[in-house]
């Protein structure tokens, strides 16, 4: 099992597979968490949101899921980050023909810079309802005192549509890398990861954008 690891890792296509499935796993728990965070919006008081964090934080598996979130994010960096290398390191040995740019996009472009900006956004996301956990009474409390601010609400948008713009290359990237690449499922699979960029964008942005507009009371 381990030699497995070692071997995987040190490969090229086992470094993106393993990108690749965190990555995955990642937009997994994003859906989850933004239909739990949907929540907010169910009342005006926020008693509905601060009752489902409640039972997120009683809950004993709670320590087990945010060691299994850590690992899935620093795989997934850690991956991303050799990749880079590797990918910088093969491009300098390589001779001075244009290289063809076809099929590149925003997303695809930009997969580093917005990786950088979603770390960014996820550090100080972290540090308002995490670290500081103990000192929150109500998270819905919390999230209306971040978001009405023009820099908090600033930076959720900044660090949103940075995920947006990463997450519209992401899927079918993931997809390609492992293999489920076919003529007539490839254009389907772009549609769908398509889609769940756009979900999960606006989603996500409609905290700031209602919060910071007084929308929700
Ligand atoms: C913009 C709307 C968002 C709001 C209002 C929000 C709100 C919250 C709150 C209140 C918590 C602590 C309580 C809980 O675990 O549910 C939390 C945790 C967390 N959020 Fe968000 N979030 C948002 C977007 C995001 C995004 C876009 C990401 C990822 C890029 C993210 C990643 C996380 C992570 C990793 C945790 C820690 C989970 C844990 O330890 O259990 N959040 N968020």
């Amino acid at each position: 099992m381990l030699s497995w690891l070692i071997r995987t890792v040190q490969s090229s296509i086992g470094k993106k597979a393993l990108m690749s499935l965190t990555g995955l796993a990642l937009i997994g728990f994003l859906f989850v968490h933004l239909a739990g965070n949907l929540t907010y919006f169910a009342d005006s008081s926020g008693e509905t949101f601060d009752h489902y964090a409640e039972t997120i934080e009683s809950n004993p598996l709670l320590p087990l899921a945010e060691g299994g979130l850590i690992v899935l994010f620093l795989v997934h960096i850690g991956m991303a980050f050799r990749v880079t290398l590797q990918n910088k390191a093969a491009r300098k040995h390589r001779y001075a023909v244009a290289a063809s740019h076809g099929g590149r996009t925003a997303g695809s472009r930009t997969m580093v810079l917005t990786g950088i900006l979603i770390l960014a956004f996820l550090i100080l996301h972290l540090i308002h309802f995490r670290l500081q956990k103990d000192s929150i009474d109500s998270f819905a409390a919390a999230i209306k005192m971040e978001l009405s601010k023009p820099l908090g609400a600033g930076a959720y948008v900044i660090g949103i549509l940075a995920l947006g713009i990463h997450l519209s290359h992401a899927f079918k990237s993931a997809m390609q890398t492992l293999g489920l690449n076919h003529p007539k499922y490839t254009p389907i699979l772009e549609k769908v990861g398509l889609l769940i960029a756009v979900v999960l964008t606006l989603g996500f942005l409609s905290f700031p954008i209602l919060v910071f507009m007084g929308g929700k009371a």
